[in-house]
């Protein structure tokens, strides 16, 4: 279903959007990563701004042109991400984190490209922070704040922990498992999860239709925090 009119629900409100993977290197030409397109972020940046929001998308690295009329900042890893989202979350009304964001870099980085020997290599891995457990625990009255889970299994059990200890109003359950679902797909088949307990699954969808209907909840929030 093609919508003619899109509705200015969020018309003067600051949303800030993460996308895409993040690169963790170890030497400079090799990194940790994950097959994260960055198009579910994208789609939702693009419809934020459709709806007459200020977006900041903040994403990782991926192949897609800046969207028109809003603000994207380019990053690499997840420390860096950190830093931006936690600048820009001071004044947001709404974040939404759909970045796969790596949970481990390498413990130190080569200043060179690393040079093979006959041994076998071992690397180090370190955690990263949590950026939206960050964001949650930082939450300012009014603010809507909203997460991404991707699982394989116990979908249900494993998002509703996430979204109860990062404090978020809602969560959007991938199963990587389905076929049209998650990483690098133009279809997403989610399931969402509010705080309140509810599960509404969705059909297959295009991004950009789950995007829509992701802002569609993200309106009613933030229309109910002004009243
Ligand atoms: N996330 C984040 N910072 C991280 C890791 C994840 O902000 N270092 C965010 C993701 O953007 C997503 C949510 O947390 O919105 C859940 O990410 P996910 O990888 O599904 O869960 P984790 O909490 O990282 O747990 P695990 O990977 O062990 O399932
Ligand atoms: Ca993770």
């Amino acid at each position: 279903a093609v919508r003619v009119l899109t509705p200015k629900d969020l018309q003067g409100k600051r949303v800030l959007v993460t996308a895409g993977p993040t690169w963790e290197p170890f030497d400079p030409v090799r990194f940790i990563t994950n097959p994260s397109s960055g198009k579910m972020g994208f789609a939702l940046a693009v419809e934020a701004s459709r709806r007459g929001a200020h977006v900041d998308l903040v994403t990782g690295p991926t192949h897609l042109p800046d969207p028109p009329f809003l603000s994207t900042h380019r990053l690499k890893t997840a420390g860096e991400m950190d830093s931006v989202v936690r600048h820009l979350a001071a004044d947001a009304d709404v974040i939404v984190m759909s970045a796969a964001v790596s949970d481990y870099r390498p413990e130190e980085q080569a200043p060179q490209k690393m040079k093979k020997t006959d041994r076998d290599l071992t690397i180090r891995l370190v955690r990263t922070p949590d950026i939206l457990a960050g964001v949650g625990a930082a939450k300012k009255p009014g603010q809507v704040v909203v997460g991404f889970a991707a699982e394989t299994e116990n979908l249900i059990e494993n998002a509703s922990e996430k979204l109860r200890k990062k404090n978020l109003d809602f969560i959007v359950a991938n199963d990587l498992t389905q076929p049209g679902s998650g990483f690098r797909c133009d279809t997403n088949q989610v399931k969402i999860l509010d705080s309140g307990g509810n599960v509404e699954a969705l059909p297959c969808l295009s991004k950009e239709e789950v995007a829509r209907r992701i802002l569609d909840r993200i309106a009613g929030l933030v229309k109910k925090a002004n009243h």
